[in-house]
């Protein structure tokens, strides 16, 4: 914990009382309206759940939800884009869409009813990371189409926090804002709170001196060894927070300040299952596959077993009982790089750089090929105060053995000199894939 942390109790709502009979009892019967509301009044579920023979009728418990078809990106991408609807356009208060790397992006829509849940599940996440009534928050998540910065703000509002909606980028004056309006929360991507951090230091500042006591990061994945360095640099608390654009945004699933031990899903809401991801058989929790959401209460966009490609385990609860926990997304299977054979994701190098003293968490990742061979080098900044003009080739040797002993991989690392690497004002792009195509 902080310094600047003082425990009280939390503050919990109704749901968050629950005992887990009453979670489930709620969840089934919510289930129940969900799946009759996609089947009714969405064309994609009817025409699917009539494919795979099965109807609303034929769920009963949630065990039944398995015998339903799964629902993935391009479903979405194929009703492009008001055709997942289930309730007429006029009804909306909103779209937001995906940013998507090719093609069309996913857009998702929110009846006046959904953004209050959405606010309800964000203001819960706010407070579970630390966030009180009354606090300043500083939002640098992207305003936009993107479901973050929105998201964030209206969880803010309905917490009873004062909002100062910055967005992403114009990184001197989010240094400045922070100085001279003191929040105590912030809520940004890990990498950009890296790009705020170097900023500080530019100006001269000390980030253990400013007024943030708490940092709620996601939208990417991020590791522990990441935490301890924010945490460490900013003398806050930092709590993971997940979510996704097709399932409702950000406040899906959030850590909690006083375990920080993964990610509470708020199930009250959007129903969890981790499956296989080769086979689509649901796995028993504490096993490893693919994150699968179905939304409970949605109006506009009801979601049915949406394969996230999120890789995870799901756990039992612990600060909050009524609700399982996810274990911290290190992957999503899109990103996973398989090298001569072995799959690697980029946290697990931002874990070995962050285990050395030069490296404040910097990276990308280039993938090329010599001949049949791939190659993987990874691009390394170097902390101001270590960097020797020279590429630092002990360290990198270092770490290079350090990767084959425990990734089991050869690679490269070139370290560069601070402010090398182009900063990300949002998500981080880490892999370059430089590979020729086919
Ligand atoms: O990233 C929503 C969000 C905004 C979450 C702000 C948290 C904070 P999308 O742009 O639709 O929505 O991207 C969703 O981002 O499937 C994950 O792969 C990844 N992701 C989101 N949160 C985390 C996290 C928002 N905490 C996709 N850890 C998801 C790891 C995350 N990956």
């Amino acid at each position: 914990m902080s310094s600047k942390f003082k425990p009280g109790a939390p503050v919990l709502d109704d749901a968050e009382r629950m005992s887990r009979d009453a979670m489930i009892a709620l969840q089934t019967q919510r289930m129940a309206w969900s799946l009759k509301h996609a089947y009714d009044n969405v064309v994609h579920y009817k025409k699917a759940f009539d494919a795979k023979g099965v109807h609303p009728s034929d769920f009963r418990q949630l065990s039944d939800l398995a015998k339903f078809p799964f629902t993935v990106k391009t479903d979405l991408r194929d009703n492009y884009p008001f055709n997942m609807f289930a309730v007429p356009r006029e009804t909306l208060v909103r779209v937001h869409a995906s940013s998507g790397t090719t093609g069309k992006p996913i857009v998702v829509g929110y009846t006046q009813a959904d953004v209050d849940t959405w606010s309800d599940v964000m203001a819960r996440s706010i407070r579970a990371a630390g966030g009180r009534t009354g606090m300043i928050m500083h939002n640098s998540y992207g305003y936009g189409l993107f479901t973050g910065g929105l998201g964030a703000h209206y969880g803010a509002e309905r917490l009873g926090c004062t909002v100062v909606p910055v967005s992403g980028g114009m990184t001197e004056r989010q240094v400045q804002l922070i100085n001279d309006f003191k929040p105590d929360i912030i809520t940004v991507t890990p990498s950009y709170m890296l790009a705020i951090l170097d900023e500080f230091k530019r100006q001269g500042l000390d980030g253990r001196k400013s007024s943030i006591k708490f940092g709620i990061f996601g939208a990417e994945p991020w590791t522990n060894a990441m935490r301890t360095e924010i945490e460490h640099a900013f003398d806050m608390d930092a709590t993971d927070i997940y979510g996704l654009s097709e399932v409702i945004g950000p406040g899906v699933a959030q850590e909690c300040v006083e375990t920080k031990d993964g990610l509470h899903i708020w199930e009250d809401h959007f129903y969890p299952e981790v499956i296989d991801p080769e086979t689509g058989a649901v796995l028993p929790d504490g096993e490893k596959g693919e994150l699968v959401f179905t939304s409970l209460t949605k109006q506009a966009f009801p979601i049915i077993r949406y394969r996230t490609r999120d890789l995870t385990l799901l756990l039992p609860g612990t600060a909050r009982p009524g609700f399982r926990r996810m274990e911290k997304v290190t992957g999503r299977s899109d990103d996973m790089i398989i090298l001569r054979g072995v799959n690697v994701f980029p946290t697990q190098i931002e874990e070995a750089l962050l285990a050395t003293d030069w490296c404040g968490g910097h990276f990308i990742i280039e993938l090329t090929r010599e001949g049949r061979m791939d190659e993987m080098t990874v691009l390394a900044e170097a902390r101001p105060e270590s960097w020797d003009g020279a590429g630092l080739t002990a360290q990198a040797d270092k770490v290079v053995a350090f990767i084959k002993n425990t990734i089991g991989i050869s690679t490269q690392i070139r370290i560069v000199a601070p402010a090398t690497l182009e900063r990300s004002l949002g998500k981080a792009k880490r892999v370059f894939d430089k590979r020729p195509k086919g």
